[in-house]
């Protein structure tokens, strides 16, 4: 599939696997207006706030997420704590205009949002191709073909993998050669993580990068 697309979302194989980092990243690269649908967790940075830190995004590039619950737990739970309901009408893909937009998932795709609905059906409500984070640890071959399976049995296109933490080939020939996937990139741990080191990390050398990049119109 080749068509324009107006942004992407992305998604991870598990929480903190560094979807925001590579959101970051993304946002950098294709200088793209950002989106995180749910924020549970509000005591310390938000989403919103990190990857506009890591891609020197303006205020402005950031869309206020549609739901902000306090606890940082499952979002069903977190709202059930907050007295609120996540109902999947309320959620509007923003208008970014001309700019791509990267949209942030809450955990993996099979976490709830409230007593039926779960973030792989909000993914199905928003029709974004999906970008999968995962790590390189042990495990992660599992995970994220566990992801890609979910995602494709909701007929969601994947455009592919970014890897976040110290490279590791076999992993990574793993998650390509039995998911059927592309790579975007590798992240590796960055130390310190900043947005000059985020930005020095350049895509992995393929086609998929320039593809999307082409149907993203950048
Ligand atoms: N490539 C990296 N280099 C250095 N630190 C990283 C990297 N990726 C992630 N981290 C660290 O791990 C933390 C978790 O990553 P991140 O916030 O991107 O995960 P996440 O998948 O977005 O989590 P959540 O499910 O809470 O949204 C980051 O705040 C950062 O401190
Ligand atoms: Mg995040």
């Amino acid at each position: 599939m080749t068509e324009r697309i107006p942004g992407l979302f992305v998604t991870g194989s598990d929480t903190g696997v560094g979807k925001s980092v590579a959101a970051a990243w993304l946002a950098g690269h294709l200088n793209a207006r950002y989106w995180k649908p749910v924020q549970s967790g509000l005591e310390e940075e938000s989403d919103s706030m990190l990857v506009a830190r890591l891609a020197g995004m303006e205020a402005g590039s950031v869309f206020p997420e549609t739901y902000r619950l306090n606890a940082p737990l499952s979002p069903h739970e977190s709202a059930r704590r907050d007295g609120v309901e996540i109902r999947l009408e309320a959620f509007r893909l923003p208008d970014a205009g001309d700019a791509p937009l990267v949209v942030e998932g809450a955990g993996g795709v099979l976490v709830p949002l409230n007593a039926r609905d779960k973030m792989v059906d909000l993914m199905v409500r928003l029709a974004l191709p999906v970008v999968v984070v995962a790590r390189t640890a042990l495990g992660t071959i599992n995970h994220t073909l566990l992801t890609l399976e979910a995602l494709r049995h909701r007929k969601l296109e994947v455009i592919g993998v970014i890897l976040s933490g110290p490279p590791n080939r076999v992993n990574r020939e793993a998650i390509v050669g039995f998911g059927g996937v592309e790579l975007l990139a590798e992240l590796p741990w960055l130390d310190p993580l900043d947005r000059e080191r985020l930005a020095a990390v350049a895509p992995w050398d393929g086609v998929a990068w320039e593809r999307l990049r082409r149907r993203l119109g950048r």
